[in-house]
């Protein structure tokens, strides 16, 4: 482990020194910080962002310079002679000169604090001192995209509702991060979506009357391509029409029996999954007549590689 932390410390000079040089670093990600007095015997306390075991107190030095969440850090004995304990801290004395006390053997560092003084950060982005504008805000943490907008998890709600059931007037949701995809027709609503939250496509299948409506749902399920999320969510009613190859294609998504509505106008919906292996987020829930609505909600990671924050920086999260 230390020595882990030791190869870290040893890289992040590297960096330091490439973007002093103005190597091929672009300049934006470039950090310049004015190093304020250091406070010997004084550490800051309550705004830990990361505690790592350094070889040198410059390493805990070049270590905050590169994690550019690092407003300031205290530094002191390690658990062994040869070592020193480096608590980097996502906040400074400067916002709380009352969480600035004495420690004995610590030193507290913080550098010149520029967003104290500038605009605040619109939603969801974080202050980074010691970029270049307009770079100085970055994602806050679980948050990804060019302006922050994007949570790092996809939360995904879905509703099924039978004509008679008591929901005033919403009888179907597949919301994905907050956002509406169902048709709200009769029958069944489907909506698939790459797993970054895209939507691929949404349907409905008027099940309740349309013959050709069950092979139709399944003739979209099944040309749906592999790793996707696919929400199922009937409504109103969907007894009437039901075909085997619609029900193996609900089974290919992880349904299980019952999968499909228990009678006419009950609920039933399916927070599905197209490829293998099954998540654990993978659900289904259903309801007799007068006894819904069913509803669930699912949270997973976003998957794929979104700009974060500017054009340069990125989020990258794989399957
Ligand atoms: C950081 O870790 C050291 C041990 O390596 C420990 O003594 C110290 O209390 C920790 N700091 C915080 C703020 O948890
Ligand atoms: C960010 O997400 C992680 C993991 O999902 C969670 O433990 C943490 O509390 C979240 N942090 C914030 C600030 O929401
Ligand atoms: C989501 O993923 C799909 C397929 O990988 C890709 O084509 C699309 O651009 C991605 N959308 C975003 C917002 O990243
Ligand atoms: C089912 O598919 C057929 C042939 O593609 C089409 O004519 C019909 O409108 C579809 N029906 C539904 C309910 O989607
Ligand atoms: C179902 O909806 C009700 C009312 O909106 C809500 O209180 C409940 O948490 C939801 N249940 C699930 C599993 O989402």
């Amino acid at each position: 482990m230390r020595d882990v932390h030791r190869f870290l410390a040893s890289l992040v000079g590297i960096f330091y020194l490439t973007c002093r040089l103005g190597g091929a670093t672009p300049k934006s990600l470039c950090r310049k910080v004015l190093l304020l007095e250091p406070s010997s015997e004084h550490a800051l306390r309550g705004h830990l962002l990361t505690n790592i075991t350094v070889p040198s107190a410059s390493s805990c030095s070049f270590f905050c310079f590169d994690t550019p969440e690092c407003f300031s850090y205290n530094v002191g004995p390690g658990p062994d002679e040869l070592e020193f304990t480096c608590e980097l801290s996502d906040s400074d004395a400067a916002q709380h000169p009352d969480d600035l006390v004495p420690r004995p053997g610590f030193t507290y560092q913080g550098y010149e604090n520029a967003c104290l003084t500038s605009v605040p950060c619109s939603s969801h982005r974080a202050c980074r001192i010691g970029y270049e504008d307009p770079f100085r805000c970055t994602c806050q943490m679980n948050y990804t995209g060019l302006s922050c907008e994007l949570p790092k998890n996809v939360k995904v709600d879905v509703l099924s509702a039978g004509l008679d059931d008591d929901v005033g007037s919403d009888y179907c949701n597949l919301k994905v991060d907050g956002t509406e995809y169902c048709l709200k027709m009769r029958g069944h609503n489907i909506a698939a979506f790459y797993m970054n939250g895209t939507l691929i496509a949404n349907a409905a299948f008027d099940t309740h009357r349309d013959e050709a409506a069950p092979n139709n749902m399944s003739y979209l399920i099944d040309s749906l391509p592999s790793n996707t999320l696919v929400l199922v969510a009937v409504q109103d009613s969907a007894f009437v029409r039901k075909s085997p190859a619609a029900i193996q294609s609900l089974i290919a998504l992880g349904a299980v029996p019952p999968v499909w509505p228990n009678g006419h106008r009950a609920s039933w919906f399916l927070i599905g999954y197209k490829g293998e292996p099954r998540p654990s987020w993978v659900k289904q829930g259903f309801a007799d007549r007068y006894q819904g609505p069913s509803n669930g909600t699912a949270v997973f990671p976003r998957e794929g590689c979104l700009p974060h924050g500017n054009q340069i920086e990125k989020w990258c999260s794989s399957p």
